[in-house]
């Protein structure tokens, strides 16, 4: 069996281990120490573990004007977010220097970065391409431009790497779920992004899809989200009910994203599939509004970007989904494309009513959410604000 590439043909590793790490550690004492967050720290951990191939460190100015402008690295290869590594006055003497990334937080020295570029961007257009508007009401928006304008690329070497509180086990990187899948016989699996939990929409879409391939790999987005998202420790407690009821144990895979979520909608739909293709998945599912927020992208702008690449150029294979309903006189889950009814039939509930009716400690029908899942998302929302009385 062989299994799919990885994203410019290698997967890569930028940890150091042994005699190099070591020598690093000590090198890194004399170095400038630069304190990065985690939400730099989460992308410096999927560059070393090859979930962001082919990227071996942060963007140079080259690949990123040429991801902004035109969605590809400077060589070609389709890459549609930047990943940067902003340093707030930093100086153009830096360039051709060592510098230590260190934790903000903890202290910790995580990395060593050889500074090939130092460049000012402009956030505007940053904005203004990645995630068509430069609103800063936009939480991507509004991240962006709380950063700094200066960037610092170049290639990492990392040395520690963050250490997960909780659900530990569920943490994979991708040459483990590479070989994980090649165990158990996959040829074919099918990623899943969400940010969100598991509602009946999510399975449909997922199950509609495992009927024609080997393996589901929920995939949760665990990293930074907005403060009006379900909180990751809360979903995994809901993704686990969910498996544990109405999943199929011998073709579903569970295992997390550590990223930070961009809410780039399409360019990140394109982001979100070439990462899973890292993990070794086959297909990736790209349903309604995938990773949107609010009303800045259309519903299934999303699904449209893929036409701008060919099949070749991203290899793994979207599955595009309309938007899922339950229909109540079908009585089941279907799309426009399956169902002859009236919108009055079919049973939506937006996000935000969800989420009220959860915080109320009311259930949402059970055509919309599994009553497991339910009892799981109360139960974590009133821990969640008791602790926060
Ligand atoms: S995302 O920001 O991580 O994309 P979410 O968790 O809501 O958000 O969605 C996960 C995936 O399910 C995305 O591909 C999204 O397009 C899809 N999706 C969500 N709700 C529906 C729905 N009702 N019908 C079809 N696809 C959906």
């Amino acid at each position: 069996m062989t299994s799919i590439k990885p994203h410019g043909g290698t997967l890569i590793n930028r940890l150091a281990e042994g005699a190099e790490r070591d020598a690093l550690l000590d090198e890194a004492k004399t170095l400038r120490q630069i304190p990065i967050n985690t939400w730099v720290l989460s992308d410096l951990d999927l560059i070393a573990v090859g979930a962001f191939s082919p990227l071996t460190g942060f963007l140079n100015e080259e690949d990123y004007v040429s991801v902004v402008e035109r969605m590809r690295l400077a060589d070609g290869t389709v890459w549609s977010i930047p990943i940067t590594l902003p340093l707030e006055g930093a100086e153009d003497s830096l360039r051709g220097e060592r510098v230590a990334l260190v934790g903000e937080s903890d202290g910790v020295v995580y990395a060593i970065l050889d500074v090939e570029s130092v460049y000012r961007i402009d956030r505007r257009q940053e904005a203004v391409n990645v995630f068509k508007t430069d609103d800063p009401e936009h939480p991507g928006v509004k991240k962006l431009f709380e950063r700094p304008i200066e960037r610092i690329g170049g290639s990492v070497r990392v040395l520690n790497r963050p250490q997960p509180e909780r659900f530990n086990e569920f943490y994979f990187d991708p040459a483990e779920t590479r070989r994980l899948f090649a165990e158990k016989g996959w040829n074919s699996v099918v990623g899943f992004q969400t940010r969100n939990p598991v509602h009946r929409a999510h399975e449909y879409i997922q199950k509609s899809a495992l009927e024609t391939v080997d393996a589901l790999f929920l995939n949760p987005l665990v990293g930074e989200t907005k403060s009006d998202d379900v909180p990751a420790d809360i979903r995994m407690r809901s993704y686990l009910v969910l498996l544990e009821n109405y999943y199929p144990a011998a073709r579903t895979f569970l295992g997390v994203f550590p990223a930070a979520m961009r809410y780039a909608g399409p360019r990140e739909a394109i982001f979100h599939a070439i990462v899973r293709k890292n993990y070794g998945c086959t297909h990736f599912i790209v349903g309604r509004d995938h990773a949107g927020v609010g009303d800045y992208y259309g519903t299934y702008e999303a699904q449209e970007i893929f036409s701008n690449f060919e099949p070749e150029e991203l290899q793994i294979t979207p599955l595009f989904f309309e938007h899922s309903f339950f229909c109540t006189h079908c009585g089941n889950m279907a799309t426009s494309k399956t169902c002859p009814h009236g919108k009055e039939k079919h049973l939506t509930l937006s996000g935000t009513k969800v989420r009220a009716l959860l915080r109320n400690g009311e259930c949402p029908p059970p055509e919309f959410t599994r009553p497991e899942v339910a009892e799981v998302l109360i139960e974590g929302m009133r821990d969640r604000a008791a602790q926060q009385v």
